[in-house]
């Protein structure tokens, strides 16, 4: 009777002290969104249970090894007592694991359905990944933008769709975490999130999806209402400024910088600094000069001509579809401006 108490008072003692250091503040990113509340409500539980079970094994484990260790004195042929099968322990631990699976189950699915909650006033914002950047369009008001932009305490609607591979959709600090599929209308997938603490946050690819996997970031800036709604409206005006630099801006939201470098480095393409009018050696041995028909061409029709020591099919073949002429001449007129 006396083992059992003390077992117990140090398993409870463990369990405590394990309890505490797993839900402390530094072990969870910090909780921005309201999905996260019973999300990491799940989480304490799970903590809970697993601290609990490992205190238990192992304080029963070290108690026994010091308490019933083979003292000076012991008979050495001295067998500790036998006893086969006990049908009340056996009926016991099956008793208790199936208790806490269906708690758990129970748990998990209220915490679910209040992560899953619908709100029919969620502002929609489509997200599309390639490789190996992200792009979110407001589809209220036209808008794209290279961050993701949210008002505070709205739900958001974001749906996924890939460009190439499989992504995922990750902020930590939002614990909602979504694969993003390739392959059009039918393989959408939705993910709602409610931000609730102004700031930024980085998106994180979660999906291993090729060389720049690593660096496949983007900020979430999430704004107090007014402050979204003005953006929204700053966001809304066509690029009225200079062709060079409206094409600044579409090589950014469009992703052109994630793989052409601006400084002569070699990402994933060649660079641009320097490319317009330059004498480009192609694949197939000739060269040719990069002027403004090439380059509108090798954005349109990627795999026409490709660029000596590159290779074809990286670069995406979709952008005649996403861009119109006169983002292509923007564009165009950007790369000029880098010789
Ligand atoms: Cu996209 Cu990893």
């Amino acid at each position: 009777m006396v083992h059992f108490l003390i077992v117990g008072l140090f398993t409870l003692a463990s369990t405590y002290g394990l309890f505490i250091i797993l839900t402390g503040p530094n072990v969870l990113p910090m909780q921005a969104s309201a999905q996260a509340i019973p999300i990491d409500e799940m989480f304490k539980w799970d903590f809970l249970a697993v601290a609990f079970f490992y205190s238990l094994i192992v304080v029963f484990i070290i108690y026994s090894l010091i308490v019933f260790r083979r003292k000076d004195g012991d008979d050495d042929n001295e067998y500790g007592e036998y006893f086969e099968g006990n049908s009340k322990l056996e009926i016991i631990w099956v008793l208790i694991p199936l208790g806490v699976v269906i708690l758990f189950a129970y748990l998990g699915t209220q915490s679910l359905g209040e992560v899953l909650r619908r709100d029919p006033g969620a502002l929609e914002v489509d997200v599309i990944a390639q490789q190996w950047a992200w792009r979110f369009e407001y589809p209220e008001t036209g808008t794209t933008s290279n961050e993701l932009v949210l008002p505070e305490n709205r739900q958001v609607l974001l749906r996924l769709h890939s460009e190439d591979v499989i992504h995922s959709f990750w902020v930590p600090e939002f614990r909602v975490k979504q694969d993003i599929l390739p392959g059009g209308e039918e393989f959408i997938r939705e993910l709602r999130v409610t931000p609730t603490v102004i700031g930024t946050y980085k998106i994180r690819c979660a999906e291993l999806c090729g060389q720049l996997h690593y660096d496949m970031l983007a900020n979430v800036v999430v704004l107090s209402k007014a402050d979204f709604s003005f953006w929204l409206i700053e966001q809304s005006g066509e690029c009225s400024e200079e062709a060079a630099i409206c094409g600044e801006k579409l090589a950014t939201q469009f992703a052109c910088l994630a793989c052409h470098s601006l400084d002569g480095a070699t990402i994933v393409g060649p660079t641009w600094l320097g490319l317009a009018d330059s004498t480009v050696p192609l694949e197939d041995g000739t060269t040719t000069i990069a002027d403004a028909s090439y380059l509108m061409d090798s954005i349109l029709n990627p795999n026409a001509q490709i660029h000596e020591g590159f290779l074809a099919n990286i670069m995406p073949q979709t952008f005649a579809e996403q861009l119109n002429d006169e983002q292509i001449t923007q564009i165009v007129a950007f790369i000029e401006s880098l010789k």
